[in-house]
């Protein structure tokens, strides 16, 4: 990543009471309480043109929470959740991941000043850390003493990219993805979630007048991406865990934090899959079968 200032992928200030930033907007399109009634009146007209679109929060964080769930019986020990959002919305995830690791250090990361205030005031302690910086530049983020201090580097970390990945371009996403394939240790685990323009429920100019409507809401631009698109930019450095790429409500509808999702709603693609350096360590491959010995 260059040192160049990066255009920003948040849009309105933080603090705009006209604005909707996408921390603010996903909260109110969720259970969140920290957002102003801009945020609500723009949640309820995404809303009417893309009836549903309240369930894809729920629904996304229901699978993000599965997929912590899963690292941590992994034994994982160690996570960053690179656009973390605000910690609003209960149980976060350190919590989550805490309930089977105890000791399990949880860095947020978010570039919205407002999320990292909230997080601090709200976060901070047993093992939880909140830094504020962009998730683009992974080789700043790896430099600084907060992850430093924290992060083993030479151990396994499970990185969080629920709904972040869809706000970069497609340099920009590959250039993460090559980043952390250099800095994870082997056994590391990449858990992603992405707006997609694949939405079966839907007419396609209906999901592209969404787009156009939250970008104008929010001033950041939104990257839908066809299923294939998101498979092409995330997969070629990873090696999927089972049931692969599918959508949130999919991966793993059976576990705790069981989905949210009651169709028609659109809907995130979820994938959560091992850095390529581990190609030959198929622990990963055989949790399912794990699990049900275990049941
Ligand atoms: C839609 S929310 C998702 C929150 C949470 N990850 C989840 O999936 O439930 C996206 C978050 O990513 C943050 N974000 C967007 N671009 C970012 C960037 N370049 N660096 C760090 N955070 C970013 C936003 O501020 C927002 O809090």
């Amino acid at each position: 990543m260059t040192n160049e200032p990066q255009e920003k992928t948040t849009g309105a200030s933080p603090l705009s009471a006209e604005a909707s930033t996408p921390a603010r907007l996903y909260g109110a399109l969720g259970d969140g309480k920290d957002h102003f009634k801009v945020d609500q009146t723009n949640a309820a007209a995404l809303d009417e043109i893309l009836p549903g679109m309240r369930l894809i929060v729920p629904d996304n964080r229901a699978c993000l929470r599965r997929m912590v769930a899963t690292a941590a019986d992994l034994g994982i020990r160690q996570y960053i959740d690179l656009g973390s959002g605000l910690p609003d919305q209960p149980p976060n995830l350190h919590e989550v991941a805490q309930r089977t690791v105890k000791d399990a250090r949880f860095i947020y990361v978010d570039n919205d000043p407002m999320v990292c205030t909230h997080g601090r005031a709200l976060l901070q302690g047993g093992g939880v850390t909140m830094i504020e910086a962009d998730a683009r530049d992974i080789d700043a983020l790896y430099r600084t003493y907060e992850l430093l201090s924290v992060i083993e580097t030479g151990r396994p970390v499970c990185v969080v990219l629920g709904a972040i990945l869809h706000f970069f371009t497609d340099d920009e996403v590959k250039q993460v993805m090559e980043a952390l394939d250099d800095f994870l240790a082997p056994g590391s685990l990449l858990l992603v979630t992405h707006a997609t323009s694949d939405q079966p429920h839907y007419q396609p100019e209906q999901v592209q007048a969404a787009r156009l409507a939250y970008e104008e809401q929010t001033g950041a631009r939104l990257y839908l991406r066809s299923v294939q698109q998101i498979a092409d930019l995330v997969l070629p450095g990873c090696v999927p865990l089972r049931p692969g790429l599918v959508t949130t409500a999919a991966w793993h509808p059976d576990y705790e934090y069981g989905p949210a999702q009651i169709p028609p709603a659109p809907y995130f693609m979820a994938v959560a899959a091992q850095v390529r350096h581990d190609v030959e360590n198929r622990q990963y491959f055989l949790l399912d079968a794990a699990r049900k010995a275990e049941q």
